[in-house]
């Protein structure tokens, strides 16, 4: 089944639950959270307080997205807060391995986060370890931005890959997803949708989920 992951990074942060219980109610799967520190990416949002904050506003899956320098160092700390799934940058992490291992042994999904311009064949050596792996089809930093159609390339790759090495984990792509290119995303072999503000954009933030979600279904 394709999942819809609002990114709250486009949200109402004044009323955050009432943001979230929109999306719930048009069948979102998942509650996205991009946390940015500055130096990664240039910009900042919220840590761990804020996921906490989420994680008793909802009961879906929350998928965390670390766009911040030393992730390993605060990976507890967001399984603390309630966060499901885990991803890390491949440009930042080292010791990617460990690191995979580390999110899995504290109880949530490992992903790998690629950048636009770094290429799948980076992760060959960890694909089997992985539970997801997120293709970034912006820059990340800022949402709003419009979708670099080459990443496209970069999902059907990563499906043909897995195909060939016989392995499960879910594809899922962040930036500039609409109503209108996601389903060629979907038929890429793309699992997953991230989208901010083409769901906490409009003015009917339940009806933008569900049409997403139809779209895909
Ligand atoms: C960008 C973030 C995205 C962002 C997507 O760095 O990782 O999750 O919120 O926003 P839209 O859907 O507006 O491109
Ligand atoms: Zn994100």
């Amino acid at each position: 089944m394709r999942k819809i992951a609002p990114s709250i990074l486009a949200a109402d942060f004044s009323n955050l639950s009432q943001q979230i219980r929109y999306v719930e109610i048009g069948g979102a799967d998942i509650i996205h959270c991009d946390i940015m520190d500055g130096k990664f990416v240039p910009n900042i949002t919220f840590g761990p307080v804020v996921v906490k904050a989420v994680r008793k506003a909802t009961k879906l899956p929350i998928d965390v997205h670390l766009m911040i320098k030393d992730p390993d160092n605060f990976i507890e700390d967001f399984v603390n807060a309630g966060a499901n799934y885990i991803s890390v940058h491949q440009e930042e992490v080292v010791h990617l391995n460990r690191t995979i291992v580390k999110i899995k042994d504290l109880g949530a999904k490992a992903g790998v986060v690629l950048n636009p311009s770094t290429p799948v064949s980076t992760l060959t050596e960890v694909l089997e370890f992985v539970d997801f792996v997120l293709i970034m089809s912006v820059n990340p930093g800022f949402g709003g931005q419009k979708f670099i159609e080459s990443t496209l390339n970069k999902v059907s790759q990563l499906a043909k890959m897995r195909e060939e090495m016989n392995l499960s984990f879910e594809i899922e792509l962040d930036g500039g997803v609409t109503s209108k290119n996601i389903q060629k995303i979907a038929a890429a072999g793309c699992d997953i949708f991230v989208a901010g503000s083409s769901i906490f954009g409009q003015d009917n933030i339940s009806a933008a989920t569900t049409e997403l979600k139809n779209l895909v279904s």
